[in-house]
């Protein structure tokens, strides 16, 4: 029933990455018409590797920095081939992936995975995951949580506004490496209904869309955010999950999950408080 929808499975790359730097990467194929985001405009954007044992194939997901212990991603990045990954790194306050000595960035190991416990692999169905670092980050300039949505605006359904997604995910079909360089791309938040529309009616609840020209999110983009501005402030309306099986390079939505609809759940499991 869902064949016609893609849920980016763990993106599995072939090494470490250090195979795409400079030239070799077409740096402007990845988050489909996206831009290079400016260096650590999004300090709480995260990027994670992940394995089942430590020598089972390596998994490339996005994610998103809560507080100094807790980040939040999608909840089928924990998971490869059905068994949910044990050996996960989290990649903080960077921007050019493979550039180890980066300024600002930490690398820290997550020391627990808690998948939503009504998350359901075959319908997509709340796609959310939390993951716990195995060390407290200090926040810097470069690394920094992302605001959750607050009460007031939970039940807002953001139809129209503006919203900034990001990742380092691959957005041309079938291209072999992540990129580089962090990207970003605008789209617009569009209704459950024309969403569902949009995807064959198999769109489950709880989750948000963004409509997009060209292109949206993509493989490894996945788990990482999707934020709308108040005053100034970046807030986490969605978690990054899947797109059309028609793939990354069509101007068809790309489904975030909702994180709103999660808060009592995230503030239970993080300790993070929701503000009203
Ligand atoms: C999408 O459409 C189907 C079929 O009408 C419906 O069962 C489902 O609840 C809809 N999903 C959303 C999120 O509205």
């Amino acid at each position: 029933m869902f064949s016609t929808l893609i849920l980016w499975s763990l993106f599995v790359i072939s090494a470490s990455g250090s195979k795409c730097d400079g030239a070799n990467c077409n740096v402007n194929s990845r988050i489909v018409q996206g831009q290079i985001s400016e260096q650590n405009v999004r300090p709480y954007q995260i990027a994670l590797y992940s394995r089942v044992g430590t020598t089972g194939e390596l998994g490339f997901c996005g994610g998103s920095l809560l507080s100094q212990e807790w980040l939040v991603t999608a909840a089928h990045c924990c998971f490869h081939n059905g068994d949910q990954v044990d050996h996960v790194q989290a990649i903080l306050g960077a921007h050019s992936l493979y550039d180890r000595y980066e300024n600002g960035r930490r690398v820290l190991n997550v020391a627990e995975v808690v998948v939503h416990p009504a998350y359901d692999a075959s319908t997509f169905a709340n796609d959310i995951a939390l993951l716990r670092l195995a060390n407290v980050v200090q926040i810097t300039d470069t690394v920094q949580p992302v605001q959750l949505p607050y009460r007031s605006i939970a039940t807002h359904n953001f139809a129209g506004f503006a919203a900034t997604v990001s990742g380092w995910g691959i957005a041309a079909d079938g291209a072999p490496y992540v990129s580089p360089l962090l990207r970003q791309k605008q789209m617009t938040v569009i209704t459950d209904p024309l969403c569902n529309r949009s995807l064959f009616n198999q769109l489950t609840e709880h989750v948000i869309c963004g409509s997009h020209e060209s292109g949206g999110t993509c493989k490894g983009d996945n788990g990482g955010p999707m934020t709308i501005v108040q005053n100034e402030i970046d807030i986490l309306v969605g978690v990054a999950s899947f797109v059309s099986a028609n793939g990354c390079n069509t101007n068809m939505p790309s489904v975030f999950t909702r994180v709103q609809r999660y808060l009592d759940w995230i503030s239970e499991v993080t300790g993070v408080p929701i503000l009203d």
